[in-house]
């Protein structure tokens, strides 16, 4: 192993007195999958912490370049970058070009998914495939880019106590199983463990890897469960905390998790869920 950024007989880290405004303030941050649902929010959120933004997208420029601008309007810089996570070649384009504009990375929001659902049987290779390349080897490819980078540079404490953040947006899939999503739900699986055993790998450097889990949040991907009175009242009965979460929960939970205040969470899955991993159905009987 090459050196270690801080032996354990260093002081403790010292934790900066900020307003929200400013816990990631100077901090260069890149969202996959930014465009739009939980990313967009993501993003902004990341603005309005203090951190320059990199927007990644694959198909719609238009909203990307407006979220940018949004973010613009905070006061911190953003820019888009198209690149498809599931391509080698597209992500190490995408961290060269964030590299050469911002200069560094500091926090990896690896949160670019997608679900191509089937019973099982109808379930193809190409939607297999599809799947587990962008929400598993995506976030791979994506993460390792931003550990060499931060390997590199280390330590740089006028910005963080770390060397550098990756947080990877799973999925309450990544431990309820999902009959029709079996794709999706082995996805997760393979990100829950992805990151476990990064986070042990690197946590010598300083480099904190971590897991946000949403349950039901209100986006596009999973409009069916929220669009009707029906279909609400029906996801109602899997969420003890009897509301669907809303994206910008999960951008407060990344700002939180990629900030100095949590410095000392490491190789966790956050399970931002209303209550969903709580075996709903034993609210009553059992
Ligand atoms: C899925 C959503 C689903 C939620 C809770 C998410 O990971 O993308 O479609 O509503 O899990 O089941």
């Amino acid at each position: 192993m090459d050196t270690l950024v801080h032996p354990s007989y260093l002081p403790k880290p010292v934790m900066p007195q900020v307003p929200p405004q400013q816990m990631l303030l100077g901090q260069k941050a890149l969202v996959t999958g930014a465009s739009s649902g939980i990313g967009l929010a993501i993003a902004m959120a990341l603005g309005q912490a203090g951190a320059d933004v990199v927007i990644n997208y694959v198909a719609d420029e238009d909203k990307a370049q407006h979220a940018c601008e949004e973010i613009r309007h905070l006061g911190v810089r953003a820019e888009a970058i198209r690149a498809d996570v599931s391509d080698e070649a597209q992500v190490k384009a995408m961290f060269s070009r964030m590299l050469d504009h911002f200069g560094t990375i500091d926090v990896l929001v690896n949160n670019a998914g997608l679900q191509q659902d089937a019973a099982f049987e109808d379930l193809t290779l190409a939607q297999w495939n599809k799947v587990i390349g962008v929400n598993l080897t995506g976030q791979f490819l994506c993460a390792r880019e931003a550990v060499r980078e931060f390997k590199r540079r280390g330590v740089n404490p006028a910005v963080s106590c770390a060397a550098g953040k990756v947080l990877c947006i799973s999925s309450v899939h990544e431990v309820i199983p999902w009959g029709g999503h079996v794709n999706y739900a082995a996805s997760k699986g393979g990100v829950m463990l992805m990151m476990k055993s990064l986070a042990q790998e690197v946590a010598p450097y300083r480099i904190r890897v971590n897991s946000i889990c949403p349950g039901a949040i209100r986006t596009p991907i999973n409009m069916e469960a929220w669009g009707t009175q029906e279909a609400y009242n029906e996801l109602l009965k899997l969420i003890p905390y009897k509301r669907i979460g809303e994206a910008d929960e999960i951008g407060r939970a990344v700002v939180w998790l990629a900030s100095d205040y949590a410095d000392y969470v490491h190789g966790i899955s956050l399970f931002v869920d209303g209550g969903m991993c709580l075996y709903p159905g034993f609210e009553t009987g059992g």
